[in-house]
């Protein structure tokens, strides 16, 4: 039956979609048991709910605080019980009502290469500062700010991009190849995190 994928996205959903097709492709041997949101009209849901997967919007106003909101995560995904929650395009700071129970369970996509560019509008921050090469990064979520162990990355130059929209649209395929692989190994193995390094053994 394979492993059971929870995702959180705040927007259109593409990272979420590479999963949906590494499953449809067999690449990926599990299937996403639950898709939340904290916007009611991102089009991930729509994405969801188009392949039957259930959905539940949690969004900070109708929690009294960032901690309520997380608890409230983990009240979700516990009854689904997932083996891996991904965060595909997730804009919200994550608590430790959420963190501790599933840490090391949870990955984060980001579109720079870490630890350069951490935090919000990175094609952005990386495309003014000049930089030659940029790419994205898959991660182990922790307590900081875009700064858990790194699973995997990817390169991609940006020297010919004129703007950071076209950034942004360079390094979104290589997001969801990544991604998607990540996923992919996940569900054929194990990554270890030993400190900062993690490692892959397949099963
Ligand atoms: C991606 O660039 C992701 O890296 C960032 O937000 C964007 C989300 O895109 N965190 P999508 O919703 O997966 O299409």
């Amino acid at each position: 039956m394979g492993i059971k994928i929870a995702v959180l996205a705040s927007g259109r959903g593409s990272n979420f979609q590479s999963i949906l097709d590494g499953i449809k492709e067999g690449d990926i041997d599990g299937k996403v048991v639950l898709l939340i949101s904290d916007k009611r009209d991102a089009y991930a849901l729509e994405r969801a709910r188009q392949n039957g997967i259930p959905t539940q919007v949690i969004s900070r106003s109708e929690c009294s605080s960032r901690e309520e909101m997380n608890l409230k995560i983990k009240e979700a995904l516990d009854r689904y019980s997932p083996d891996l929650v991904v965060l595909a395009g997730y804009m919200r700071i994550i608590t430790d009502e959420f963190l501790i129970p599933y840490r090391n369970r949870i990955i984060n996509i980001h579109p720079a290469l870490l630890p350069s560019f951490p935090g919000l509008d990175r094609q952005k921050q990386a495309f003014e500062y000049g930089v030659k090469i940029s790419g994205c990064t898959v991660h182990f979520v922790d307590g900081g700010c875009d700064t858990g162990p790194v699973i995997e990355q990817a390169c991609v130059d940006i020297r010919e991009c004129k703007s950071a929209d076209e950034v942004c649209k360079k390094i979104l395929p290589f997001e969801h190849k990544t991604m998607r692989g990540v996923v992919a190994k996940f569900s054929k193995g194990k990554y270890i995190v030993e400190g900062r390094k993690v490692r892959y053994e397949a099963d």
